[in-house]
This record gives structure tokens, sequence and C-alpha cells, in this order.
């Protein structure tokens, strides 16, 4: 595997994070730049992506670069039957890194391992979503001024919500406290649990969203029930209204609190909230081109 890769946060140290965090806050000051002159990125999108997608291509292209890719899997040769392992090794001839999405888990792992280019994980399945973390941290910075001693409400899918997964190993630096709120459903895997007991990561468990439980949060970052990862769309109709956050639920919430979402909303967010000066989600995206321009630059060592 290449080792300039980055397919889980844990690729990535405390040191590295907060590198590339003083690095997005350079490009957010002067985004355009002709670093990426001569440069080839190829985006391989195997699932729908709205924000990724347009983020890395908009970071490359205000670098100078040029983009070559796919949005929709069906019009490659995977359809003819070609392989992943293929599709990689003849992408690492055209492009000088490679971002992509795939749903199966571990995918980007696979594609490290075969790839002559590095490999940026843009999602893989229900597992991790790195760069999806680097702008959440950003955010987290921006608008805490810190990422130490913060107390984070996730709510909503945590069970299939990768940008969960990678957000709770990537705090892990920063002695954050955690109050998960699920449906029995959709609660958090044993596996990050453990991860947090093992790092000495004080947790709490809720099933109801509660001004109560959200009354000591500095960062209250929802989900949207990942319906794609759902076998049975039974289940999925079961738990896909669970939880909708409105200005009322707000009111006694911290003045420094804000909400945070990786997008798309479907409906855990109330259209009235977009106005609330604590709603952080649009801008949280719009960091992500910055987050994206300074990962890029690192992988590729400029
Ligand atoms: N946050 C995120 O991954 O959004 P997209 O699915 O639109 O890329």
């Amino acid at each position: 595997m290449s080792n300039k890769s980055l397919v889980s946060i844990t690729d990535y140290s405390k040191e590295k994070i907060l590198q590339i965090l003083d690095k997005a806050a350079e490009f957010e000051k002067n985004p355009n730049q002709p670093i990426l002159q001569g440069k080839v990125v190829a985006t391989l999108f195997f699932e729908p992506s709205t924000r990724t997608r347009l983020s890395f291509e908009t970071a490359v292209n205000r670098l100078g670069g040029r983009v070559i890719g796919f949005s929709d899997a069906s019009t490659t040769s995977g359809t003819k039957g070609e392989t992943l392992k293929d599709t990689i090794i003849m992408v690492s001839n055209y492009a000088d890194l490679i971002v992509m999405r795939n749903p199966i888990e571990g995918a980007a792992r696979y594609a490290a391992e075969v790839a002559k280019v590095p490999i940026v994980n843009a999602g893989d399945g229900a597992n991790q979503h790195p760069t999806q973390t680097m702008l959440d941290l950003y955010s987290i910075k921006k608008t805490q001024g810190k990422l130490e001693d913060l107390k984070i409400c996730m709510v909503g899918d945590l069970k299939y919500g990768r940008t969960i997964h990678s957000l709770i190993m990537a705090m892990s630096h920063f002695n954050p406290t955690f109050s998960f709120i699920a449906p029995e459903e959709l609660k958090l895997p044993d596996e990050y649990k453990m991860f947090c007991k093992e790092n000495n990561i004080a947790f709490t468990e809720h099933d109801e969203l509660t001004e109560e439980a959200i009354s000591d949060a500095d960062i209250l970052y929802m989900t949207r029930v990942q319906k794609e990862r759902f076998t049975d769309l039974y289940e999925y109709e079961k738990v896909k209204d669970v939880y909708t956050l409105r200005n009322k639920l707000l009111e006694n919430t911290k003045p420094n609190m804000r909400i945070l979402h990786p997008l798309p909303r479907v409906n855990e967010i109330d259209y009235d909230v977009d106005n609330n000066e604590k709603a952080y989600y649009f801008e949280q995206a719009r960091n992500g081109v910055f987050a994206r321009q300074a990962i890029i630059c690192d992988l590729l060592g400029l």
C-alpha cells in the first residue's frame, strides 16, 4: 500500500491532523493558487455524492490542477465485468491521485494496496469518511476556538453513519465527552464503544432527543438515517423520522453551541433551524474545499 494514502482517519497522527488544519486555514485565506499545475486528480464515485465530489473538484480546480473521473459507475467498464483492481490500476496510469467513494467497506484499503498513486477514501460503505472528518474538525476548531475538552452530542444513525465513526476516532486525541443519541436499531456499534473505553473517553447513551440531553453540548452533530445501508426498507420506514431538530429544542442550549451535519439532510433538521445563529452545516460544507485542498497537497508532497 502507498504509505501516502488516506484510507482511515487513524492514518493521521494528532500532529498531522493539526498540521492539515493549519494548512486548511491558509487555503481559506487564499484558495486560488497554482500549486497543482500539471497534476491530474481522478474522482471515482461508485456511490452518489454532491458535497464530497464537488468540493474535491473545486479544491483541485482552484489550485490549477485537472480533474478526470466519473460520478455514475454505470457508465464505466465495471458494467462489462471489469474489477475494482483493474480499474484502479488503469486510473493509476492516468492520474497523480485517486479520490474514491465505494459502497463496500474496505474498498479504499484494497484500492490503496493495488494503486500506484495515493488513494483518498471519500467514504467506504458504513465504515469511514476521513476527509469529512477533517472538515468537521476544521469546523469545530473554527467555531469553538479549540478542539480539546469539548462536549459533543451525536444524534441519529450512529450505526451506519461513517462520519460518526471517523469523527469519534479523530476526537480521541482531544479529550472529548460524547453523548450518543440514537434509537435502539441505530445505536453506535460496540467496536466504537470499545474504542472509547480503551481511550478513556467518557460517553453516555440516550434514545430520546430532548432539551436536557443537548443542554450542555458544545457541538450538536446531527446525522441522516442512511437509507442506502438498509437491506430491509420496512426497517428503514420504522426509524426514518425518529428525530427532528426544531428551534424550540435549541432555546436552552449553550451560546457557543453549533449544529453540524455532514449533509445531505432529509428531515432531521427543520428548515426553520437554518436561520438559527447556531446552525453551521452549510458553512461546514464550504470548509470542505479548504480541508481537501490541504489533504491533496499533503498527499502529493506539495
Ligand atoms: N457529506 C457528504 O459525504 O456528502 P455527499 O454524500 O453529498 O458527498
